[in-house]
């Protein structure tokens, strides 16, 4: 009897210790930041207007095209990657699927003004001007009006490798995803995308391993949140597109993981089967004892 009051001192005190003094250490020296929000309450949205994507194409042929090419809807890039990089800084990304990879009012946001929703602007002082101009001179209905004819063009369904290619490989290469062919590095020259950014964005192979994924999320999702003062701007991804990415950077960068965690049951089934025996073992030899 004396023994098991000791045993359950210890244990009250093991349990204290790990889930009373670790976790709350942790607490302390990262602090939780809060989930990402993938409703953008924080951008001058839609506000409820619904557009009309007819009026909205001839606005975006007239406003975006000179700048963005909408492969899919018959408007081809203008110059090649490099030259657009030269003269925009960064190549624009071609608009055929925006209306499925960003937030409605994200994207009404960025059309009105592009740094402030990207969270961009400490960039732009100093008379430095972002290379998308700012639209908020046009009405709210026709803000909604193009944003209407992106979601209306759009494809339903993209493969995960579709949405970092038109979300994030302007910036970004992913050289692990075809080392050979050289086809996902970066659409951007370096040499442009660091004058643009200040520094060369990271190559993302391997983010999925030196990053948690709720990191991920959560910088994708708001990149200042963790990183004060970064130059990558937020881009305002919809909930299942960010999904997609971070899926994508898993299966170039880890993509044994699933095979792994699916071992972790294994072993346990494994053990509790060995201890079953251990203690058939361990009756059986103190049986005669006695
Ligand atoms: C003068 C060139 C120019 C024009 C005109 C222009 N854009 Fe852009 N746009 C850019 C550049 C450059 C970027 C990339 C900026 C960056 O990643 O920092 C961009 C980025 C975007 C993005 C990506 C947003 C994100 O969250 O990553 C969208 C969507 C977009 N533009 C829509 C439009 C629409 C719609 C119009 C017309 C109303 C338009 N653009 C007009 C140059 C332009
Ligand atoms: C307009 C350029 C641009 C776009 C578009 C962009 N990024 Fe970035 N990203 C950057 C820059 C610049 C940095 C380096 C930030 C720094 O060190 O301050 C960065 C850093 C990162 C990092 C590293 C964060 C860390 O903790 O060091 C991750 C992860 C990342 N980006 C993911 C993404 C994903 C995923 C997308 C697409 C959904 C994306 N980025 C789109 C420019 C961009």
């Amino acid at each position: 009897m004396r023994e098991l009051k000791i045993f359950a001192v210890v244990v009250v005190f093991t349990l204290i210790t790990y889930w009373g003094v670790e976790p709350y250490a942790h607490h302390e020296m990262h602090p939780p930041k809060p989930a990402p929000d993938y409703t953008f309450q924080d951008v001058d949205g839609l506000k409820g207007l619904t557009g009309n994507a007819e009026a909205g194409a001839t606005l975006v042929q007239a406003n975006c095209i000179a700048c963005h090419s909408i492969e899919s809807a018959g408007f081809p890039q203008l110059m090649d990657n490099a030259s657009s990089a030269a003269a925009y800084g960064v190549t624009p990304p071609d608009l055929a699927t925006s209306g499925k990879l960003y937030n409605a009012d994200y994207l009404a946001a960025f059309i009105k003004n592009p740094a402030k929703a990207a969270k961009v602007q400490h960039k732009f002082e100093d008379g430095a001007v972002h290379p998308m101009p700012n639209y908020d001179w046009m009405q709210p209905q026709e803000i909604a009006d193009m944003v209407a004819y992106l979601q209306s063009i759009a494809p339903k369904e993209m493969t995960n490798k579709e949405v970092f290619k038109d979300a994030c490989q302007r910036c970004h290469a992913l050289k692990y995803a075809d080392m050979q062919k050289g086809t996902m590095a970066a659409f951007t020259p370096d040499a442009n995308i660091k004058a643009y950014m200040g520094k060369i964005p990271p190559d993302l192979s391997q983010y999925i391993r030196s990053r948690s994924e709720s990191y991920l999320h959560e910088f994708i999702n708001d990149p200042q949140k963790h990183l004060e003062g970064t130059a990558m701007p937020r881009v305002g991804l919809t909930q299942d597109a960010e999904n997609q990415v971070v899926t994508y950077m898993q299966e170039i960068g880890d993509s044994s993981k699933d095979k792994r965690e699916a071992l972790g049951p294994k072993f346990l089934i494994y053990f509790v089967i060995f201890a079953i025996f251990a203690w058939l073992w361990k009756v059986k030899q103190w049986r005669d004892m006695h």
